[in-house]
């Protein structure tokens, strides 16, 4: 703990002379979180931010579409990520290429894309959403395009999840989040069995017989917003275990019960890294200014959409 303690000092020193902020997803550990993050939130959040910051040099501490999200939406700011090897599984099931496909394959449609994906599948893109406001974006796209289905990638299970809740039609990808597709039905069942009491909240990108059995569906902010409101007594959060972890600093007396998975990508990214990325001000996230600007119409829209 003193040599934590000690880097966050030196790290919250760094932001100011390099006039820099940390924008840390909701995955990073504790001592990120709470420690050096100077926005903390969800992938909505993040890009949100990323747009409305007045500071020279981003920091992300998160992943890298998230990082290639800041790049893209302020293009004169310096966007560092402190480990470029902090990837995502939903990001590499699909490329630009595959876009241009799926586009061949369904003339007229629009195409909606996840915040999870490259700049170049972004480039490829109509409006990208995320999992707090996918059911709204689809609806916007249908309605905006005057056609009945959509595009949706490259999640499979947020597309079923989305479908579930709107009467405008799915084409999907087969993309999958490594951390959210190992849970299964039967650990909830397993959790109401032990605690029957507690309140079981599920991560979008989790299959549907999880969500389906799940009391709340929400992204990560959302998850947050609803142990926030309801303080329930017993809380499973079934997506990364970071989550818990800070959720449970701000709101005392609730008691957080497992499962959980590790993200490998979010926890590449660590205090000491944070260090090194703004003393060295590395590893630097660039996009190719043709490419950022088709993405960011995609992600402005987004970003632009009413709450
Ligand atoms: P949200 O924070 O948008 O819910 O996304 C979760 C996630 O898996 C990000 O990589
Ligand atoms: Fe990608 Fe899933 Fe990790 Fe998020 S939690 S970065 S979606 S692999």
């Amino acid at each position: 703990w003193p040599a934590q303690a000690a880097l966050i000092h030196e790290i919250n020193q760094l932001k100011r002379e390099r006039d820099a902020v940390i924008l840390a997803h909701n995955y990073m550990t504790p001592e990120i979180f709470h420690g050096v993050g100077d926005y903390v939130g969800d992938s909505l959040g993040l890009a949100k931010e990323a747009a409305r910051s007045k500071a020279k040099v981003i920091v992300q501490a998160g992943v890298h579409f998230m990082a290639e999200t800041s790049k893209i939406l302020s293009p004169e700011k310096t966007v560092l990520i402190p480990d470029l090897r902090a990837g995502c599984s939903l990001a590499a099931s699909i490329t630009g290429a595959d876009v241009r496909l799926i586009k061949q394959r369904y003339p007229g449609l629009p195409v909606v894309t996840y915040v999870n994906t490259t700049a170049d599948v972004k480039a490829e893109t109509d409006i990208c959403c995320t999992s707090a406001n996918a059911v709204q974006v689809v609806e916007w796209a249908a309605k905006e395009w005057g056609v009945d289905r959509v595009i949706l990638i490259p999640d499979e299970f947020l597309a079923r999840n989305v479908a579930a809740q709107t009467n405008v039609g799915i084409i999907a990808w087969k993309g999958r989040c490594e951390v959210h597709e190992r849970f299964t039905a039967d650990d909830i069942a397993d959790m109401r069995a032990a605690y029957p009491g507690a309140e079981i909240l599920a991560h979008p990108e989790c299959p549907e017989d999880v969500l389906a059995a799940s009391d709340f569906a929400g992204s990560t902010a959302a998850m947050i917003d609803h142990v926030t409101a309801r303080k329930p007594k017993q809380v499973v959060m079934i997506t990364e275990c970071s989550m818990a972890s800070n959720v449970a600093g701000d709101v005392p007396g609730v008691q957080f019960i497992g499962p959980c998975n590790l993200c490998p990508h979010m926890k590449r990214i660590t205090l000491q890294n944070i260090r090194d990325c703004l003393v060295h001000m590395q590893y630097e996230v660039t996009v190719p200014e043709d490419v950022a600007e088709r993405g960011r119409l995609a992600v402005q829209r987004m970003v632009e959409l009413p709450p």
